[in-house]
């Protein structure tokens, strides 16, 4: 039987630090609503060149670092992004040429914040098939370009980042299970309102552009609810137990949220990674980021049991459990 294991981790992060303190300046908020509605303290927003690319080379460098391995041994690279630095080349091309890997596959995956946890669930498949031996995973987005800082309800909320992990073939699991959903009846909650073949709005202004609109309040509700479906779906399909688990590594949308899925758990906010106090919501970056700072600081040691999970425009949500 061939498992995918993860090999290394890597993330990417902007340099310019935005605080609460920062958002109260520009419009009518303060720290205290922002801390205690979400948890999120400042965020990390690029400047001077960065782009979703940029920082997911970054990530995809030093995951394979972390995994010992060279551009030339990947054979697929799989991308999960709701913001790509343009429409085509996919991200995942542009991140081929940075990083010199060879002609192997490299695809985008646009399943909004659950990016990252479909992509991850298509690498697996490729390395459980025995189609590839290493695959690159990325969740990378720069959600705050598609902001209008104006917007209290949606500005104070988005940072942007990388995350990635090399995955390989290997005889021992590795990912026990991945599993991913959507339901596209909840695409009014949280979306766009432009895009390319709808057109990219009043193109006479010239400051136009697209941007997030969300009802935060049905998004929380529905997400707390299927979170606890997909936990419950993921621990049922191994056969398992809460009380097996040794870490959650949730999306980073709320602290409410990640609280109520730990609670749901019955697991210590100790084992819980958060990082949505610095980065606010990454979109599809947050799992990974999450995931590699716990890596690296030494809170996650192989040969423990994690469950990953995500949810997001779309409706989308996807989990994975993993032995490290
Ligand atoms: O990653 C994809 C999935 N996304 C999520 O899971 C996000 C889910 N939703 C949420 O995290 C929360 O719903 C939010 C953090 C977005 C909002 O928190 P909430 O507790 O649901 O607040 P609300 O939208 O019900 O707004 C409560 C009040 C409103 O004022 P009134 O009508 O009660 O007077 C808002 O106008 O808070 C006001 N408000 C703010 N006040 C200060 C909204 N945003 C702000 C703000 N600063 N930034």
């Amino acid at each position: 039987m061939i498992y995918s294991r993860i090999a290394g981790t890597g993330s990417g992060l902007p340099e310019k630090i935005v605080t609460n303190q920062d958002l109260e300046k520009i419009m009518d908020t303060s720290d205290e609503w922002i801390r205690g509605r979400t948890g999120i303290a400042e965020r990390r927003v690029i400047s001077n060149g960065e782009s979703t690319t940029t920082l997911a080379e970054v990530a995809c460098r030093k995951a394979m670092e972390a995994a010992d391995v060279d551009p030339s041994q990947i054979d697929l690279l799989v991308m999960g992004t709701t913001t790509p630095d343009v429409v085509f080349p996919s991200s995942a091309c542009l991140i081929q040429k940075k990083l010199g890997l060879p002609d192997c596959g490299a695809m985008d995956v646009n399943a909004a914040c659950s990016g990252f946890m479909y992509a991850l669930s298509i690498a697996d498949k490729f390395i459980r098939c025995g189609e590839a031996k290493k695959v690159l995973v990325c969740g990378a987005e720069t959600l705050t370009q598609l902001v209008n800082w104006e917007r209290r309800d949606t500005a104070v909320l988005f940072g942007d980042g990388a995350g990635a992990v090399v995955l390989e073939a290997s005889n021992e699991a590795g990912i026990l299970s991945t599993h991913i959903h959507a339901n596209g009846n909840y695409a009014d909650l949280l979306r766009t309102d432009t895009g390319v073949s709808r057109g990219f709005g009043d193109m006479s202004h010239n400051d136009y552009k697209p941007e997030v609109e969300m009802k935060g309040n049905e998004v929380f509700k529905v997400a707390v609810r299927t979170l606890h479906r997909i936990v419950e779906e993921t621990l049922g399909a191994n056969d398992l137990q809460k009380s097996d688990l040794d870490w959650l590594i949730p999306h980073q949308a709320n602290l409410r949220i990640i609280s109520a899925t730990a609670r749901m758990l019955d697991m210590s906010m100790d084992n819980v990674v958060v990082t949505v106090d610095r980065h606010g919501n990454t979109s599809a970056a947050s799992v990974p980021l999450a995931l590699d700072e716990a890596v690296r600081d030494g809170r996650i040691r192989r040969g423990e049991l994690m469950l990953l999970e995500a949810f997001g425009g779309g409706f989308t949500w996807g989990s994975a459990l993993i032995r490290f």
